[in-house]
């Protein structure tokens, strides 16, 4: 009887798992399966904390503090906006493409990488004193994608070649029948792989062991049916190259002059991925990086520099520049591309309107919450949010601290958005205000989750 509890056991969770998959296989109508994003620090989830552990201050407590309770691969105290995006579709947590082990991709992947640039590294491309590069640029991303796509279809190819031939095997016809008869089957009579139980006394023929569980198991972790073409792709890089070179002793001139060829750069990267399938897109505008409290920290500057929110006013006037190039190309994009559904998302209007709006909490727009006290926007240049380290400047090791309410600050680390920026940014993507052109199926159409 123990004997028989268990195998019902196992066939039902069996059966749950294969109506799952095949649920699973037909997305509910106007919705997404699965997100892939590609980009910097605001997609990353653990893209470069798996590539280079513990070597960047993130990758240490108090990271993550806010959420996870631990560091979790991003640069914030929690939650980026790919977490609320995925949240609010229903998905689950979207892990980064290139820590492969334990992750899940059955909502997606990403590929976006704190301090990634749309200018390859091959092209000899730095990030000047002081600052991180990523190895893993836009095309990169995109060429790990075409990787990571013709290595899902072959498991699920392979995997489906091992259904066919297990169906072959597994009938509804009792065990006591010869082989002779199961090839006189009707055709056209539904075959299962697995049998129904007989409740009153004893299972009937078992097709039901182990191996299909090990079967499914490979493709549980992988995107849905139906995802390369209806998955929502999310693109947002561009800050660090402006970044890089300004650190890099750049005039902005040269630096605007770069613009025309980073978006075209950017455009042939979303070429690829609407070839690869991509039909529904977001491309990120920058965010007014002259609000950074430690770009804020490192450019040198008088009062007269800043505007009234205390942002520097020539770094903001040039984001706002690439942002103005890219959402006119993104209206191109979506007339030089069949069938693409592509929207530019005013990250910059949002993150300017949480400056000047009182409801929304935020009591501090341009100081660090995690830093080391004892300067303006509580940014020490060499000393990071994270764990204690030594000040060249001074010989001395200095404690970075945790400002007491991360909810009441835009930024959490100096460079990186808290989970609360976070979340007020895509509860505003979500009104649908801040698109180029309205997005109904996001919007509208999806079931969207309240933000928790
Ligand atoms: C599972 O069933 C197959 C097909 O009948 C059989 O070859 C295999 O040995 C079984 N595996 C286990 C672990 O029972
Ligand atoms: C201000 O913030 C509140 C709270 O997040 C939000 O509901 C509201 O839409 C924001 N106002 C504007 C003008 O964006
Ligand atoms: C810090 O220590 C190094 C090596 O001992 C020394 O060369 C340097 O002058 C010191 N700097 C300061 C500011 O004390």
């Amino acid at each position: 009887m123990t004997r028989l509890r268990r195998s019902t056991t196992l066939l039902s969770l069996l059966l749950g798992l294969l109506v799952c998959q095949q649920v699973q296989g037909e997305p509910a109508e106007g919705c997404f399966p699965a997100i892939f994003a590609f980009g910097d620090g605001q997609f990353d989830t653990g893209t470069i904390s798996g590539t280079f552990p513990t070597i960047l201050a993130y990758d240490h407590p108090p990271y993550g503090q806010t959420y996870f309770k631990k560091p979790s691969g991003r640069y914030s105290d929690g939650r980026l906006m790919l977490d609320f995006i995925a949240e609010a579709l229903g998905l689950g947590r979207i892990s980064a493409a290139l820590q492969t082990v334990t992750s899940d991709y059955s909502s997606g992947a990403t590929w976006g990488s704190a301090f990634s640039t749309i200018t390859s590294v091959a092209a000899g491309h730095t990030a000047g004193p002081g600052l991180f590069l990523s190895p893993f640029g836009i095309g990169v991303q995109v060429m790990q994608f075409v990787e990571f796509q013709l290595s899902v279809n072959s498991q699920v190819n392979k995997q489906a070649r091992l259904m066919a031939k297990l169906r072959g095997d597994f009938t509804d016809d009792a065990p006591s029948e010869d082989k002779k008869k199961k090839k006189k089957k009707d055709p056209k009579k539904p075959r299962y792989f697995l049998q129904e139980i007989n409740n009153d006394d004893e299972m009937k023929p078992l097709a039901v062991n182990m191996t299909l569980l090990e079967l499914e198991a490979p493709t549980m972790r992988l995107p849905k049916k139906g995802s390369w073409s209806n998955a929502l792709y999310l693109i947002g890089t561009g800050g660090h190259d402006i970044t890089n070179n300004l650190n890099n002793g750049k005039s902005i001139k040269h630096v605007e002059d770069m613009f025309p060829r980073l978006i075209n750069t950017l455009g042939e990267s979303l070429t690829r991925l609407n070839h690869l399938g991509a039909r529904h897109v977001i491309v990120f505008g920058l965010e007014p990086q002259g609000c950074q409290p430690w770009l804020l920290t490192r450019i040198r500057h008088t009062a007269d520099d800043l505007d009234w929110k205390g942002c520097l006013v020539k770094y903001n006037n040039l984001v706002q520049n690439f942002n103005r190039m890219l959402r006119n190309q993104v209206a191109n994009w979506r007339q030089s591309h069949d069938g693409l559904d592509i929207y530019y998302f005013s990250q910059y209007d949002v993150k300017i309107g949480l400056l000047t709006n009182d409801t929304a909490g935020f009591k501090s727009t341009n100081t660090a919450c995690c830093g080391v006290a004892g300067s303006t926007y509580n940014v020490n240049l060499m000393v990071p949010c994270g764990p204690p380290a030594m000040d060249p400047a001074t010989n001395m090791t200095e404690t970075p601290t945790v400002c007491s309410n991360p909810n009441e600050y835009l930024y959490w680390d100096g460079m990186y958005t808290t989970e609360a920026g976070n979340r007020y940014v895509i509860q505003q993507m979500l009104t649908g205000k801040y698109f180029d052109i309205p997005f109904p199926l996001l919007t509208e159409k999806c079931v969207v989750n309240p933000l928790s």
